[in-house]
């Protein structure tokens, strides 16, 4: 009936995630309200984790995409299921050193990390950096023999996989700000010059083709592009790189049609592709990365927010008004996308009509989505936005000033704040 498995209906007619009752949490704690289900977030890692394990022989691993929502707490959980981390500034590498993340197992992203960045992740003892570009391997070789370091490091590819298409097709894909492009050679150059290098240690190519995808063929051909460059490294070079990271993107369910392929089917296609290329190209089998984000997250989560005004424009449109919007939930008014909505406190009743669900920012493009089925909505009602766990929290802003919303975690009935609601006085604790 929901998008998330984790949803359900009580006897009261209200939405339930994890066992909890939402209109009950948004009373408790206030709306907006972002609410996380614990339990599903450690089924996803684990479901993850598994099929890694199982489909490339124990040496598949996991490294949850932090930028899709991260905070102290949710960096112990992904710890304590045994998954790694794929952290893209400073700030995410702080959150996982103040959570007692194991280090060794943070993978460091960004295309354009500053050296204070890369310092810092040297000094943590980051299990490997993902470089970008030759600027960066040049200053990390600089600032590695500076700190008598020798950082392992992976090289970002353009692997010429346009996931994005219908139908997915090579591109020419230069046009891209992140990684070495293959095509040109600048990739292979790339290599080399790494391999000269005393103070980095090349241990990994990564490629990151996209989110939200459903197709597993550009996965696949993406894995078969990268194992032929190491298979050139190994026979032109004599150098064999032991780890192959695919990147994330793993499409979910935000509307019910959508039918997204489960992971082990993806886990399964693609290991037989990454076993069969290695053998045809004379490679051992590398260990195998792979970095989800969405996928673990946003199933996991839900938006609260109390509906104020509705406006009827006959013949147009009705607007049903929520205190939050673009500041918690920036994703409509980037990329339009779309989401399954509820009425907490009438999740029993047929959505009998459709909406537009406003934003209380001072912009009309302030909206959660337009034409959404709904059940008749009015003001005090309880509205429940679905599948918002990933890059919702993680980009929401103060415009407008707005006070961002506290994270709740449920657990099996209980809950309990993760984040805490930001107050006025954290609005000013910055202004001199
Ligand atoms: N690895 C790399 C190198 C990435 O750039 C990303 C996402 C991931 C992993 C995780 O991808 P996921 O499994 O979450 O699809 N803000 C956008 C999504 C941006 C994704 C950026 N990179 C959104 O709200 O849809």
């Amino acid at each position: 009936m929901f998008v998330s498995e984790n949803l359900a209906v009580n006897g009261q007619g209200h939405l339930t995630i994890g066992g909890a009752d939402t209109v009950e949490l948004a009373r408790q704690y206030g709306t907006p309200l972002y609410v996380m289900d614990e339990q599903l977030i450690r089924t996803n890692l684990r479901r993850f984790r598994d099929s890694m394990q199982k489909y490339y022989d124990g040496k598949g691993y996991v490294h949850y995409a932090g930028k899709a929502f991260t905070c102290l707490e949710m960096c112990r959980v992904v710890a304590s299921e045994g998954v790694g981390l794929d952290a893209v500034s400073i700030g995410e590498l702080y959150t996982a050193v103040k959570a007692g993340f194991p280090m060794e197992e943070v993978g460091f992203h960004g295309n354009n990390k500053t050296d204070e960045e890369l310092r810092y992740a040297i000094e943590v003892g980051v299990g490997h950096i993902i470089v970008d570009n030759l600027s960066e391997l040049r200053r990390l070789e600089k600032i590695a023999a500076e700190l008598i370091a020798c950082p392992n490091i992976m090289f970002r590819i353009k692997p010429g996989i346009d996931a994005h298409t219908h139908q997915f097709i090579m591109t020419g894909q230069i046009d891209s700000k992140f990684g070495f492009a293959l095509e040109t050679g600048e990739a292979f150059d790339a290599v080399k010059e790494a391999l000269s290098c005393e103070n980095v240690r090349l241990i990994g190519l990564h490629c990151h083709i996209g989110s939200q995808i459903f197709d597993i063929e550009p996965f696949e051909a993406a894995a078969k592009v990268m194992l032929e460059l190491m298979a050139k490294i190994k026979n032109e070079l004599g150098y064999e790189i032991s780890a192959l990271n695919l990147g994330g993107g793993f499409g979910i369910k935000y509307l019910n049609e959508h039918d997204p392929a489960p992971f082990e089917v993806y886990a399964e296609r693609v290991s037989a592709v990454v076993k069969e290329k290695c053998s045809d190209l004379g490679l051992t089998m590398p260990d195998v990365y792979i970095e989800p984000g969405r996928a673990i997250a946003a199933p996991a989560g839900i938006t609260l927010y109390t509906v104020g005004a509705r406006k009827e424009i006959p013949g147009i449109r009705t607007y049903v008004s929520v205190d939050g919007g673009m500041a918690d939930d920036p994703r409509y008014i980037l990329y339009q996308s779309e989401y399954e909505a509820v009425v907490a406190n009438k999740a029993g009743e047929e959505r009998s009509e459709r909406v537009t669900i406003a934003g209380k920012c001072c912009e009309s493009g302030d909206l959660i989505g337009e034409d959404m089925p709904l059940q008749h909505a009015e003001s005090g009602d309880i509205l429940a936005v679905l599948a918002t766990g990933a890059y919702n929290y993680s980009m929401s802003s103060n415009y407008n000033r707005l006070q961002k919303p506290a994270v709740v975690f449920v657990n099996e009935g209980e809950s309990r704040v993760v984040v805490n609601r930001q107050s006025l006085d954290d609005l000013i604790s910055n202004d001199v």
